[in-house]
């Protein structure tokens, strides 16, 4: 795969999961080298069956599947409520889940075998934590981690300081943070303004996705409304994918960033220092993206059928 970027996607689907993998998949920049599920927005079992559902409607089920983490490290799992009890709401996908539970071997196998892996993170770290505690050596070969999680200077998603990735597995994301591998963050700072409507993805009417890529707009665009009174579909991991695609639509900063695992009314807060002092940079913040250039960059590359 010449000059392609090779990726592992750890990922929990959910409708943003779902648009980030079609998003990449079609893009053709990537080497998509594994799909590794984790428990997050709904079971292990129903993000793997989402995952295959996902890539066969790609026709591209060539990418294996990987399940990993059915719960957090030492927590108990939460769910999110947006993506419906079946994490992909609007759909009924009749592939089977297919667990292998075998996504943290994989992924360190993988990180082996390969030169320069960057990892993409759409749900809790849970995955990538057991695979840095699992093989520490092994995981420092990897060039660089791109996680959407976290809210610096904005409220969180899932409390009043949490967004939901880290909030479900705080001590996940801990660990993951304090590796010392090169780290981007895409925190909920730089995703709250991208909202696309259904009219928004009307443009792919004509196109082999339309039809299930609108049965699952409308019950998240309804579930964010009732959740967040939010009347929008809100793209966080097809963000996260576009901090890859075009980097230069994104402001990245370094921050000295630390997970708050203990609170009681804060866990999974994600604790920036923003006073002048020294700082013990630990992560590469994406502060803004570009919102109407993803719009067009990513309803152009859905819109393509090959
Ligand atoms: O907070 C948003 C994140 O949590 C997204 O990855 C969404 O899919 C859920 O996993
Ligand atoms: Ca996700």
């Amino acid at each position: 795969m010449k000059n392609k970027i090779p990726i592992i996607i750890d990922t929990d689907p959910g409708h943003d999961d779902a648009l980030a993998i079609m998003f990449a998949v079609k893009s053709g920049i990537f080497d998509i080298k594994a799909i590794t599920t984790v428990a997050g927005n709904s079971t292990i079992e129903n993000t793997t069956r989402n995952a295959r559902y996902i890539l066969k409607l790609l026709d591209r089920e060539d990418i294996s599947v990987y399940s990993g983490s059915a719960k957090p490290l030492v927590r108990e799992l939460i769910k999110a409520v947006v993506h419906g009890e079946s994490g992909l709401e609007g759909i009924d996908p009749k592939n089977e889940s297919k667990l292998t539970n075998d996504a943290v071997d994989k992924i360190i196998k993988i990180v082996k075998e390969n030169e320069n892996i960057t990892l993409v993170t759409l749900g809790p770290l849970t995955n990538i934590a057991r695979a840095i505690e699992e093989d520490n050596e092994a995981m420092k070969r990897v060039k660089q981690i791109v996680i959407m999680g976290g809210a610096i200077k904005v409220p969180g998603n899932k409390d009043r300081v949490a967004e939901f990735n880290i909030f479900v597995d705080p001590d996940a994301a801990n660990i993951v943070f304090n590796f010392p591998v090169k780290k981007f963050l895409v925190p909920l700072d730089a995703c709250n303004h991208v909202q696309l409507q259904l009219e928004d993805f009307e443009k792919l009417n004509g196109t082999s996705l339309y039809e299930p890529i609108m049965a699952m707009m409308k019950p998240y665009i309804e579930n964010i409304f009732k959740d967040e009174g939010i009347k929008a579909a809100l793209m966080y991991d097809p963000l996260t994918i576009y901090y890859l695609f075009n980097p230069d639509a994104c402001k990245v900063k370094e921050y000295d960033l630390k997970i708050e695992t203990k609170g009681e009314l804060t866990r999974g807060m994600t604790v920036a220092e923003l006073r002048s002092s020294t700082k013990d940079y630990n992560i590469n913040v994406i502060e803004t993206i570009d919102g109407e250039s993803f719009k067009k960059d990513f309803i152009n590359i859905l819109k393509q059928e090959k």
